[in-house]
């Protein structure tokens, strides 16, 4: 099957996107993007340069000279803004709790769409992020729209905390989500919400692989499909 395919995957922080989305990937053999990396890396740079989030003008003058790789290593994939690996930098506390603010502008995620595009063009791609079925693939072939109490998904993170060793706070944890969700939903460009052709998923008493084989199974339909056709 030559024909490229895209899976896009969307829903609220912690609902299983980027670990479901990598599983996909790997199976398939497909390209995975996470879009989110991307706000994350911008917002990292933005912060170093200490310019204020709410500086829309400054904040898409700054993408515009800055260069953001994926790259697909043994050890999962690695995110290079300007050649410096900040895989890890973008996943701090101060980073997850400005990304919003940074992604709401019209500016930005113009940019930042177009730049996704081009790296979904012309090959088959799993894509995560808050608009991927939305705006960034419309016409992806399979959307699936994650979700899951906001319960679990503190618990989700509060987990992931412990597991590296950190002390983690259940409460500011859950805090933290319901606010960034709370901005992504609001925001006046491509908010977070489910495509109508999306397929809606509740992961909250699932397991990865379970959410996986789900996904799997919408691929299956779609290239069985395209045999018959
Ligand atoms: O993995 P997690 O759910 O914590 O977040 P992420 O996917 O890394 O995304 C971080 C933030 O980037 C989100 O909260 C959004 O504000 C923004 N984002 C976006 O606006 N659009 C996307 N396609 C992906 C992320
Ligand atoms: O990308 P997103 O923020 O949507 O979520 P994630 O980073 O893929 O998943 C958050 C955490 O929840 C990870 O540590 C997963 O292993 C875990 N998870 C889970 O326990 N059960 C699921 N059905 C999905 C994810």
């Amino acid at each position: 099957n030559t024909k490229e395919l895209a899976v896009a995957i969307d829903g609220p922080a912690a609902a299983g996107k980027s670990t479901v989305a990598k599983l996909v990937a790997s199976e398939l053999a497909y390209i995975y993007i996470d879009t989110g990396a991307m706000y994350r890396a911008l917002t990292l740079k933005v912060l170093r340069e200490q310019i204020p989030p709410d500086d829309d003008q400054a904040i898409s003058d700054l993408l515009a000279k800055t260069d953001m790789q994926l790259e697909q290593g043994d050890s999962g994939q690695h995110v290079l803004m300007d050649g410096e690996d900040v895989t890890e930098a973008i996943r701090s506390e101060y980073v997850t709790n400005n990304v919003s603010h940074v992604a709401k502008h019209a500016s930005v995620r113009k940019e930042m769409v177009q730049r996704q595009r081009e790296l979904a063009n012309k090959r088959s791609v799993v894509m995560d992020g808050r608009d991927i079925g939305t705006h960034v693939i419309p016409d992806a072939e399979v959307k699936i729209f994650l979700k899951a109490s906001v319960e679990e998904r503190a618990k989700r993170r509060y987990d992931e905390n412990v597991k590296k060793g950190f002390t983690a706070d259940f409460e500011k944890l859950k805090e933290e989500i319901e606010q960034r969700d709370q901005i992504d939903s609001k925001r006046e460009v491509a908010p977070l919400v489910k495509a109508n052709d999306a397929i809606e998923l509740d992961t909250t008493d699932l397991t990865i692989n379970q959410v996986a084989a789900s996904v799997l199974e919408e691929v299956s339909k779609v290239l069985e499909t395209r045999r018959d056709g």
